[in-house]
C-alpha cells in the first residue's frame, strides 16, 4: 500500500512537473533543430523568396500578416488565419473584422506550411502556422532589405484555438489621431519611438485609395485638398486615385520614392520630413510631440541604423503572447486556415 501511495505520488509530481514546464516553454532561437523539421526555417526561406521573384509585393503582405496577428489579441498565435470558430462556432473570426478586410497573402501562408510539412517527412504537428509567419515575415524583410543578413528570431510559438473579430477591430486605422494609435501600442507594450520605428514597416507596402483619399479631395470637409501634402505627391496620387467609387479600391505605394517602394529602408523618414507620406496616421507622426523628435534623425541616420531598430521592434512584436499561448491553450494546427 505505501509503495502504491509512493508511486501515485511520484506521479502526480512528474505530471504537474510536465505542465509547468510546458506552461512556461520560452521561444528559442532554433527550436526546431531537434525535431524531423530541422530545415524548416531554410524551407520558408526558399519559398519565400521564390514567391518574391515573380511577386516582390509577397513581402508586404507578410509584414502585415505578421502585424494584425500579433496585434488584434497580443499573441502571435495564427488567430488571424482561422475561418471559423469551434467554441463558439457563431463567434465571427479576425479576419472578418473590419479591419482586416483588405489583407493579403493567407493563402501563402498555408501554401508555406505544405511545404514544411513536405519537408517534415509529413508530419503536420511540429511547425505551429504561428511560427511560419514569423519566419516568412523576418524573411520578407531581409529580402527586401539590401546587404542585411535574415535576424535570427526565436520560434516555438503554439497556434491559438479562437479568434475574435472584436479583438482586430482596435487594430490602428489611418484616420486615428496619433495620441490614440500611441496609446494602443503602449497598451501592447510600445513605445512611441518605436511605435514610429514599427510604421518603417511602409517603406514597402501599398495602400488602397479609400485610406487617404479625403486628404486628396476634401480635406476636413473643405472641399479641397490637405494643404500639408506635398503638391507634386499630391499629383501623383491623384491619377490613380481619382476620386471615382471604383478608385477607392486602386492601390498606391505607400513610400513614394518610386526607387525604393518594394525596399526596406530609411525611405519613410525622408518622405515624411518632405510632406509626401501618403496615410495621414503616417504623416502626422512628423508633427506629433511623441515621435517628431525621433522622425528627422531616422531620415539622416544611416540605413544600418533604421534597419537595425527595425528588427528588435519586430522581434519584440513577435514575441507577443509567447507566455499566454501555451499548454491546452495552444495547438499545432495541422491547416493553417482550419481548426484541428
Ligand atoms: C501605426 C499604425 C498603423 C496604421 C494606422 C496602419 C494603417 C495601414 C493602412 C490603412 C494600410 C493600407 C491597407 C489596405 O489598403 O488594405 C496599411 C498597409 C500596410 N501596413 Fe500598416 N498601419 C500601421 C502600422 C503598421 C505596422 C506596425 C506594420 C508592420 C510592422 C504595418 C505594415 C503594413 C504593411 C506592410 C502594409 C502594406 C500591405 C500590402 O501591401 O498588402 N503597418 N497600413
Amino acid at each position: 500500500m505505501m509503495k502504491r501511495n509512493r508511486y501515485f505520488a511520484l506521479l502526480a509530481i512528474l505530471v504537474i512537473f510536465q505542465q509547468v514546464t510546458t506552461a512556461t516553454a520560452a521561444l528559442k532561437v532554433a527550436f526546431y533543430n531537434n525535431t524531423a523539421c530541422q530545415n524548416v526555417e531554410k524551407t520558408v526561406r526558399a519559398e519565400v523568396q521564390k514567391r518574391f521573384q515573380s511577386d516582390p509585393s509577397i513581402a508586404a503582405q507578410l509584414l502585415r500578416i505578421y502585424f494584425h496577428d500579433c496585434f488584434a489579441d497580443g499573441q502571435c498565435d495564427a488567430s488571424l488565419l482561422i475561418k471559423k470558430n469551434k467554441n463558439p462556432s457563431t463567434l465571427k473570426p479576425e479576419i472578418l473584422a473590419s479591419t482586416n478586410l483588405g489583407i493579403r497573402g493567407l493563402d501563402f501562408i498555408d501554401f508555406l506550411k505544405q511545404q514544411v510539412v513536405a519537408a517534415c517527412v509529413g508530419q503536420a504537428n511540429i511547425v505551429s502556422c504561428a511560427d511560419i509567419i514569423a519566419l516568412a515575415a523576418r524573411d520578407a524583410v531581409a529580402l527586401t532589405a539590401p546587404n542585411r543578413r535574415p535576424y535570427a528570431i526565436a520560434t516555438g510559438r503554439l497556434d491559438g484555438k479562437v479568434s475574435n473579430a472584436a479583438n482586430a477591430e482596435t487594430l490602428p486605422g489611418s484616420r486615428q489621431r496619433i495620441p490614440d494609435i500611441i496609446s494602443r501600442f503602449a497598451k501592447a507594450g510600445f513605445s512611441a519611438q518605436e511605435t514610429l520605428i514599427l510604421s518603417g514597416a511602409h517603406t514597402i507596402g501599398q495602400s488602397r485609395c479609400k485610406f487617404f483619399d479625403d486628404r486628396l479631395y476634401n480635406w476636413r470637409g473643405t472641399r479641397a485638398p490637405d494643404p500639408t501634402l506635398n503638391t507634386t505627391t499630391l499629383a501623383f496620387l491623384r491619377k490613380t486615385c481619382t476620386n471615382s467609387v471604383a478608385s477607392k479600391e486602386s492601390r498606391v505605394f505607400l513610400d513614394q520614392n518610386t526607387s525604393s517602394s518594394f525596399v526596406s529602408d530609411k525611405s519613410y523618414f525622408s518622405m515624411l520630413t518632405q510632406h509626401k507620406g501618403v496615410l495621414e496616421s503616417d504623416q502626422k507622426l512628423l508633427t506629433d510631440p511623441s515621435t517628431k523628435g525621433f522622425v528627422k534623425p531616422l531620415a539622416d541616420g544611416t540605413e544600418a541604423n533604421f534597419m537595425n531598430k527595425f528588427e528588435t521592434a519586430m522581434k519584440k512584436l513577435g514575441n507577443l503572447g509567447s507566455t499566454t499561448v501555451v499548454g491546452s491553450k495552444g495547438d499545432i494546427r495541422k491547416v493553417c486556415s482550419v481548426l484541428n
